[in-house]
C-alpha cells in the first residue's frame, strides 16, 4: 500500500517585521505557529490505518529472558502481532567508519540478554494506544537473573586516558605551598524535555522507501543510522522533524524505538506510530551519566596558580560508551604551565549515556570551578580576583592565540551589575531579616565550532526569499535566526523570507547540538544568498526584456530587494521580482556550502570558545532549612548575537536547568534491579517557576570572524556551564557547608554549624 506523504510545510515571519537582519531582537516567527496549535509535533501526526507500538521493558538489570509469554496479550481485542527477539526480524549494525552516529549501537531486541533495566524486551502493535497498552502489560516475562552493579561510587583498574598534559603537574603539586585535593560528584541526569520521544513510521513496499516522522535534533545523521540499520539505500529514507518540544541532547543521536516503529512499518504494511512513556524516557534514550572527579590544584599563597590536575572517572552501560569529556575547559580556563586531565569510563548495568545540555564541560566545570572557589577561601583572596589572576594570555593547550576571549571584562562586568563590591567575604555574615544571603561566582567555557552544512536560497518572481537546509529547530530559535541571515544578506524583510527545514529531502544541514547549528549556517546561507543575487544581476544584464539589458552585470548592484546600477541609489531600481517575471523565471537557486571549521585553513592555530561568567545569590533561612536562588546575573561572551531576543531565552534556560542540577536534579537507582525508582515529573525534581530567580543577562557581543562573517558562536549550552558551582559557592557562602556531591540536598544543609542556622 503507498502511504500519502504530506510535504513538510516552510513557514515565515506572520508580522511585518519592523527590524530584520542580524543582531535585531525579533519574535520567533515559529511562535504564531505553536502558541495557536498549528504547529505539528512528531506525535501529533496520524494516517489512514496507523497502528500504535508501545514496547515491553525488562525488569532486572542483568540477565537472560528464558520465556516470554505473549499468549494472554496477543488474545486481546486489537492486537495485530507481538515482536520479541525471535520475530523482530534483521537489524543491521553501523559502520564505524562511515561518520554516523548512535549512542546505542546494539539494536533493540537482538538477543536474550538483558544489560540494563528498561531494556526493550518485547513490542505490542495494536489499533488503539489504550489496547497495546494493555497487552503490554499483560506479557508475562521470565528471567535468569545475574549480578549487576549500579552503584554510583566509581573505581577502575583501567589505564585512563590523557585528554591534556603539559609540564610536570604532581611534581609541582608536592611541594607546592597552597594545595587543594578534593573529590567532587554530579549524579545521572535525565532528559526531560515536555515532547516525549516519538516516532511514526511509513513505509512504502513499492519503492522500498521509509518515511520517518522523528523528533531528532539530527535528521541528516538519523537518516544514516536509519538506512544503515534497517538496510535500505539513504536515498529511500527521508527524516521529517518540523518542530521539537526541545531535546537537551537526548535527541541527538538515534534511539531504539525509531528503528522498532519502522521495522513494525515494514513488516505490517501499515503506519505505525510510537510514542515512549515518561518512564521510558529514563531508560530508552540516554541521560548525563554520573561523574566522580578529583581535583587538584596547587598555587603560591598570592593566588597564582602552579599546577591543575583533574581526573574523572564516570559511568558507562555494558555494550556503549558515550565519553563524557570532563576535561573540556579545564585545560585552556586558566594560565598555569603544569596540567594534565584525565578521563576513564566505569561499566555499569545501566542504560546508555549520552550528551545532556554541555557534556563534558558542565560537570567538568562544577568540579574546576569548585576547587577555584576553594581556593579563594584558602586564601582569603576575592573569588573573581584570584580569577583575574590566572587569566591566560593564550592557549597553553595547543599553544595559540585565542580568537576572541573576554572572561575578564565578562567578570568585571558581572561584577558591577551584581553589586560583587557589597560582598563581606564571611560566611553567613550577609543577613536579611530572617534569611542569610550567600554570594557565589563562577567562570564558564564552551566550545565554538562549525560544522558542514548546504544551503539554498531561492529568490522567486513573487518576491519571496526562500531557504532551505535539513537543519531542524528544536525550539531554540533556529527557524528565526535562519530567517534573519536570508534577510540580512540581500535585504529583503523577514516577512518575505521563507524557511523551510526539519526534512532530509532539503540539502544537508547541520545537527542542532554542541551549541553548533546557528554558526554552521552563516557560510552556507551567505554563500547561497549571494550566488542568488548575482544570479538575478546576470539575468539583469542579459535577458532582453529586463531594463538593465546592457548593463554589465558587474555595474548592478542588489540592495534591499531592488537591483540598481551601482552608481545610484538602489531607490531608483526595480524589485528584483520584476525582473525575474519579465525572465519568465519562477526564481533561481543560490546555492552554499560550507566545511566544518576544524577543516578551515589554519583551525590548529587558533583557540576559539565561548566564557561567561555567573554570581549568583542565594537566600538560606536556616530556622526552615529553606534555600533558594534568588538572583542570577550572567555575562556571556558568545561572539556575535544574531537575536538577543531568542539568545536571551536560551541562556535564562540554561541558567534555570543549572539551577536544577545544583538543587534538585538527579537520577536514583534502585540497588536491586537497577530501577531508575523516581522516573516521573513528580519524583524528578527540576526548577518550576517558584524556583526560578531574577535572571539578568548580558551579552558582550564582540563578533568572532575567525568562526565565521557574522561572528556569532552559538549559545545553547554556555548558559548553563559553570552555574552549579557558582550555587555551591553561594551555598557555601551563606552556611559555611562546602557541597561537593550535587544535588545540594537537605540533608547537606541540616549539617550547617549552629552558628550559621540563626
Ligand atoms: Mo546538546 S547536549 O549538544 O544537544
Amino acid at each position: 500500500m503507498t502511504v500519502p506523504v504530506p510535504l513538510s510545510a516552510p513557514i515565515q515571519s506572520q508580522t511585518p517585521a519592523i527590524q530584520t537582519g542580524v543582531g535585531a531582537a525579533v519574535p520567533r516567527i515559529d511562535g504564531p505557529l505553536k502558541v495557536t496549535g498549528r504547529a505539528r509535533y512528531t506525535s501529533d501526526r496520524r494516517f489512514p490505518d496507523m497502528l500504535i507500538g508501545v514496547p515491553v521493558c525488562a525488569t532486572i538489570a542483568h540477565g537472560v529472558i528464558r520465556s516470554i509469554d505473549t499468549a494472554a496479550a496477543a488474545a486481546m481485542p486489537g492486537v495485530h502481532v507481538i515482536y520479541t527477539h525471535d520475530n523482530i526480524g534483521r537489524f543491521y549494525h553501523i559502520n564505524p567508519g562511515s561518520g554516523v552516529k548512535t549512542d546505542e549501537k546494539r539494536p533493540p531486541l537482538e538477543d536474550a540478554t538483558i544489560r540494563y533495566y528498561g531494556q526493550y524486551v518485547a513490542l505490542v502493535m495494536a489499533d488503539t494506544f489504550e489496547q497495546a497498552s494493555a497487552a503490554a502489560a499483560a506479557i508475562r516475562v521470565d528471567y535468569r537473573q545475574d549480578p549487576h552493579e549500579v552503584g554510583k561510587h566509581l573505581a577502575t583498574d583501567a589505564q585512563p586516558k590523557t585528554d591534556s598534559e603539559r609540564g610536570d603537574p604532581a611534581a609541582i603539586f608536592a611541594t607546592a605551598p597552597v594545595r587543594i585535593d578534593e573529590t567532587y560528584t554530579t549524579p545521572v541526569e535525565t532528559h526531560n524535555p515536555i515532547e516525549l520521544h516519538a516516532s511514526v513510521a511509513l513505509y512504502d513496499g513499492a519503492t522500498r522507501s521509509f518515511t520517518l516522522y522523528e523528533t531528532s535534533q539530527a535528521i541528516v545523521n538519523h537518516r544514516g543510522v536509519m538506512s544503515q540499520m534497517l538496510g535500505v539505500p539513504v536515498e529511500n529514507m527521508r527524516i521529517i522533524t518540523e518542530y521539537l518540544g526541545s531535546g537537551f541532547g537526548g535527541k541527538l543521536w538515534p534511539w531504539g524505538h525509531s528503528l522498532l516503529a519502522a521495522q513494525a512499518a515494514r513488516h505490517l504494511r501499515r503506519p505505525v506510530k510510537l510514542v515512549i512513556s515518561r518512564a521510558m524516557m529514563f531508560h530508552n534514550v540516554g541521560h548525563r551519566t554520573n561523574t566522580q572527579q578529583r581535583v587538584r590544584v596547587a598555587a603560591t599563597n598570592a593566588g597564582k596558580l602552579l599546577s591543575l590536575q583533574q581526573d574523572y572517572l564516570f559511568h558507562v552501560a555494558q555494550m556503549e560508551a558515550s565519553v563524557e569529556h570532563c576535561g573540556e575547559a579545564t585545560a585552556y580556563l586558566y594560565d598555569t604551565e603544569h596540567l594534565r586531565v584525565t578521563g576513564a569510563p566505569v561499566k555499569r548495568h545501566i542504560a546508555p549515556n549520552t550528551s545532556m545540555r554541555g557534556p563534558g564541560a558542565v560537570p567538568g566545570l562544577f568540579a574546576t570551578e569548585s576547587a577555584m572557589d576553594e581556593l579563594a577561601v584558602r586564601l582569603n583572596i576575592d573569588p573573581v580576583q584570584l580569577r583575574l589572576l590566572n587569566e591566560p594570555a593564550s592557549d597553553q593547550s595547543i599553544s595559540a592565540p585565542f580568537s576572541s576571549r573576554h572572561l575578564r571584562e565578562a567578570l568585571l562586568t558581572g561584577a558591577s551589575r551584581f553589586g560583587w563590591e557589597r560582598r563581606n567575604p564571611q560566611v553567613g555574615s550577609m543577613q536579611d531579616g530572617d534569611e542569610i544571603l550567600g554570594w557565589g561566582v563562577a567562570a564558564c567555557s564552551w566550545m565554538a565550532k562549525r560544522l558542514g552544512a548546504e544551503a539554498t536560497v531561492t529568490l522567486g518572481s513573487d518576491g519571496a526569499a526562500r531557504v532551505s537546509s535539513a537543519v531542524q529547530d528544536i525550539g531554540t530559535g533556529t527557524y528565526t535566526v535562519v530567517s534573519q541571515m536570508v534577510a540580512q544578506a540581500t535585504g529583503i524583510p523577514m516577512a518575505k523570507v521563507i524557511v523551510a527545514i526539519g526534512d532530509t529531502r532539503l540539502p544537508p544541514g547541520p545537527m542542532s547540538g554542541g551549541s553548533m547549528a546557528t554558526a554552521s549556517m552563516v557560510p552556507a546561507v551567505a554563500q547561497a544568498a549571494r550566488s542568488a543575487m548575482q544570479q538575478v544581476l546576470a539575468v539583469a544584464s542579459q535577458h532582453e526584456r529586463s531594463p538593465f539589458r546592457g548593463v554589465g552585470a558587474d555595474a548592478l548592484a542588489f540592495t534591499d530587494g531592488q537591483v540598481h546600477r551601482r552608481d545610484q541609489a538602489s531607490r531608483s531600481g526595480v524589485p528584483f521580482a520584476e525582473i525575474l517575471a519579465a525572465a519568465q523565471l519562477s526564481g533561481v537557486d543560490g546555492k552554499g556550502k560550507s566545511g566544518p571549521s576544524g577543516e578551515d585553513p589554519g583551525a590548529k592555530n587558533i583557540s576559539i570558545h565561548s566564557y561567561g561568567a555567573h554570581f549568583v545569590e542565594v537566600r538560606w533561612q536556616p530556622d526552615i532549612a529553606r534555600l533558594r536562588v534568588s538572583r542570577v546575573v550572567t555575562v556571556i561572551d558568545a561572539g556575535r548575537i544574531i537575536n538577543p531576543r531568542t539568545g536571551r531565552n536560551q541562556i535564562e534556560g540554561a541558567v534555570l536547568m543549572g539551577i536544577g542540577m545544583a538543587l534538585f536534579e538527579q537520577t536514583r537507582y534502585d540497588a536491586r534491579n537497577g530501577k531508575p525508582v523516581n522516573n516521573n515529573l513528580a519524583d524528578y525534581v527540576m526548577p518550576t517557576h517558584a524556583d526560578s530567580p531574577d535572571i539578568d543577562v548580558v551579552f558582550l557581543d564582540y563578533p568572532d570572524t575567525a568562526l565565521d562573517e557574522l561572528g556569532a558562536r552559538g549559545i545553547g549550552e554556555i548558559g548553563i556551564a559553570g552555574l552549579a558551582p557558582a550555587v555551591t559557592a553561594a551555598v557555601y557562602h551563606a552556611t559555611g557547608m562546602r557541597v561537593r556531591n550535587l544535588p545540594v540536598d537537605i540533608e547537606d544543609l541540616l549539617k550547617v554549624p549552629y552558628r550559621y542556622r540563626a
